[in-house]
């Protein structure tokens, strides 16, 4: 079996409020190969992690991401919405995700940029990143094709990934066309269209696919020969391939 690397959603975040730094911390310590997390844009501009496009879900606070400043970001309990241990816990800057990657060896970042980003705007992913040396630990993804351009443009050594949720016959050329090394299905277009994991292989690109939570799906993801799996129970899928 080719074992897949084992991708912990939002950190481990079936244990810990997702992408939070506990969250990381417990993905840390389950011993995955890669953390994926989200990004969006302060209204003043700072790249902070979490999912959705307001905070109302994680947070103790409700309005938009982009219309809040750092400060207000910052003054949130990101934690209590999960259980009261985790109160406290704040909506991550990259900066803190950064020094988190510096101080845990081995461990790589898978990290998505939600919505539509500009060259500019990816230098404040990118930048940090090459500062600290760490550029060729992360792979940069996203659902839109003008973030993923906008990584490449702001630093080509990069690598890239470009998530879909169909899988036409023109995917690899969109895939190379965009300069991305991986391309990240949704786990039922895997069902759908059991020869995309070939196809990719054979247009040079890997494939790392969500998000899978069941014995049963990361069994037929490994017979298809997936090069990842992102799931939100990174321990329980790495004690499984062990026994695989
Ligand atoms: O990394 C892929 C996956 O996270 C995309 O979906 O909604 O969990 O960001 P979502
Ligand atoms: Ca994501």
């Amino acid at each position: 079996m080719n074992r897949p690397a084992v991708v912990a959603h939002r950190g481990n975040s079936s244990v810990a409020p997702q992408n939070t730094l506990a969250a990381f911390e417990a993905a840390w310590r389950a011993g995955v190969e890669c953390v994926e997390l989200d990004v969006r844009l302060t209204a003043d501009g700072v790249v902070v992690v979490i999912h959705d496009d307001t905070v109302d879900a994680t947070t103790s606070g409700s309005g938009a991401v982009a219309g809040m400043d750092l400060a207000a970001v910052r003054s949130l309990d990101a934690g209590s919405w999960f259980a009261p241990a985790f109160a406290g816990q704040r909506v991550p800057t990259f900066d803190e995700v950064v020094a988190f990657l510096e101080t845990r060896p081995g461990i790589e970042l898978l990290v998505e940029l939600k919505g539509a980003w500009t060259v500019e705007q990816a230098r404040s992913v990118t930048d940090p990143l090459r500062s600290a040396g760490l550029t060729e630990r992360v792979v940069g993804q996203s659902f839109w094709p003008q973030s993923v351009a906008a990584l490449g443009a702001a630093d080509p050594s990069l690598r890239r990934g470009l998530l879909v949720m169909e899988s036409g016959a023109d995917l690899p050329d969109r895939c190379a066309a965009l300069g991305v090394e991986t391309c990240n299905p949704v786990g039922t277009l895997l069902l759908e269209d059991p020869g995309l994991v070939d196809r990719l292989h054979d247009a040079g690109l890997r494939t790392t696919v969500w998000t899978l939570n069941e014995p049963a799906h990361w069994e037929a993801a490994v017979r298809l020969g997936v090069d990842g799996i992102i799931t939100d129970r990174p321990d329980r899928l790495a004690g499984w391939l062990d026994g695989v």
